[in-house]
């Protein structure tokens, strides 16, 4: 067993790994960097106590979200009213999951096979936890969402991240790496569809290849699935657990937090055989009962079967479309910059490593110089290092203002590296 203090001692390192080990640690500290209070990534500021200061600024690179569907509001305030103020384990949030999963995901499961817990992060840790042992090694591609090293770290494991590969521009999983990389000790493969930064949405060839490796190896998946419907043009998210033998080796994360804008109110859960979810309901019990709140719960519900659900989703995916377009039509070949259509999800990474590698350094310009900010891509994986991530979750208006500010920022950038 873990003391307390082991523990911390992990979770800082394995928040802080990442950064040393790409000597970005020491540039990192000495810009005073903080953990942004209102979002989960580090963004350069010198003022690290100072909220106000923050009002100046537009944030680009995290992004408000949309306001929350009204039945959903609405759901929470009558559960509250009624008095659901107890434990909850909501029958009625895992059959409306169940049918999702059977009309979206292709996944057929019963019940017992969902275990509900306090957003997507929760269910990330947990697996690693119930899945990982010390010495293990899980391979992760690169760029991909930070929290899915740190929560192997704090399991034990080891991390081996697999680049991406580079086409036309735009980050793309390369199956062949994947299996190159994959090592005696491999246990895990953890991997976001679609993934966040890069917007990549898997082909249903990429995961044939992830699932003949994990058969072949007997690795387990966690594959995050956090924006399996905010897809664009016509794309098709596709579940590994889907396929044929891999439910059984698979935990897929997945909840409300992203297309129906509801991060606050912590809804996500896990899917998996039935085996594995006896474990991990053991290890979500000892979690300190780690479950969606109550009143929450019934905002589960109302998102995932009020009449007008698949209206919103469609109105907040023309949303997202307008944004990401006015977001690439504005850098795409703005001074050297490159910012390819992410295909899903949430962000765009915008490749500025025209101006240089360090994209710490880049970011803190932007910010210093156009109030603009953004994160930096290296937070994602060393492929990410020369690129900054833009969300697309921001009010038009913002995210047009935000832009006029990146342009103005970028073209003096532009202008000092040539001097
Ligand atoms: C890929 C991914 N997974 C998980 C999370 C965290 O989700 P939640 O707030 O539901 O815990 C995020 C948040 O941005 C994310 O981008």
């Amino acid at each position: 067993m873990l003391t307390k203090m082991n523990l911390a001692s992990r979770v800082i390192d394995a928040f802080q790994l990442d950064y040393r080990d790409r000597g970005l640690l020491a540039p990192l500290e000495a810009l005073g960097t903080i953990y942004h209070r209102y979002g989960q990534s580090f963004r350069p500021t010198e003022e690290p106590d100072c909220e106000e200061a923050h009002n100046d600024y537009i944030d680009v690179g995290i992004g408000t979200y949309f306001p929350t569907h009204p039945a959903v509001v609405e759901a929470c305030i009558r559960a509250l009213q009624a008095g659901y103020t107890q434990y909850l384990d909501s029958a009625e949030l895992k059959e409306a999951i169940v049918a999702k999963l059977a009309a979206e995901n292709s996944m057929t499961v019963e019940p017992e096979q969902i275990l509900l817990t306090g957003g997507a992060r929760t269910g990330i840790i947990m697996s690693a936890l119930a899945l990982l042992n010390p010495g293990d090694v899980v391979l992760i591609p690169d760029p991909d969402y930070v929290g899915l090293g740190d929560c192997a770290r704090i399991a034990g494991a080891e991390v081996v991240r697999v680049p991406m590969a580079k086409v036309n521009g735009a980050f793309r999983f390369d199956p062949q790496r994947m299996v190159d990389f994959a090592l005696p000790r491999t246990k895990a493969i953890m991997f976001c569809n679609p993934n966040n930064p890069t917007g990549y949405l898997y082909s249903r060839s990429d995961l044939e290849v992830i699932a003949d490796l994990a058969e072949r190896r007997n690795l387990f998946i966690i594959a995050n699935e956090l924006y399996d419907r905010l897809v664009f043009d016509g794309g098709v998210h596709i579940s590994l657990a889907s396929f044929s033998g891999m439910m059984e080796r698979t935990v897929t994360i997945q909840g409300l937090t992203k297309i129906y804008d509801m991060s606050g109110l912590r809804i996500g859960w896990m899917v998996a055989s039935k085996s594995l979810t006896r474990t991990l309901a053991d290890l979500r019990m000892l979690a300190c009962q780690a479950l969606p709140p109550s009143i929450s719960q019934f905002g589960g519900v109302a998102a995932l079967t009020n009449p007008t659900r698949d209206e919103h989703v469609r109105q907040v995916l023309e949303l997202y479309v307008r944004i990401r377009d006015m977001t690439t039509e504005a850098l795409d070949g703005y001074h050297g910059v490159s910012c390819p259509k992410p295909m899903a999800g949430h962000f765009a990474l915008a490749d500025f490593s025209v101006f240089g590698a360090d994209d710490v350094k880049t970011a803190l310009f932007l910010k210093r110089e156009a109030h603009v900010l953004t994160v930096p891509g290296s937070v994602w994986g060393l492929c990410g290092c020369g690129h900054l991530r833009l969300a697309l979750a921001n009010p038009p208006a913002v995210q047009a203002e935000g832009l006029a500010r990146l342009r103005k920022g970028t073209e003096l950038l532009a202008k000092w590296s040539n001097t």
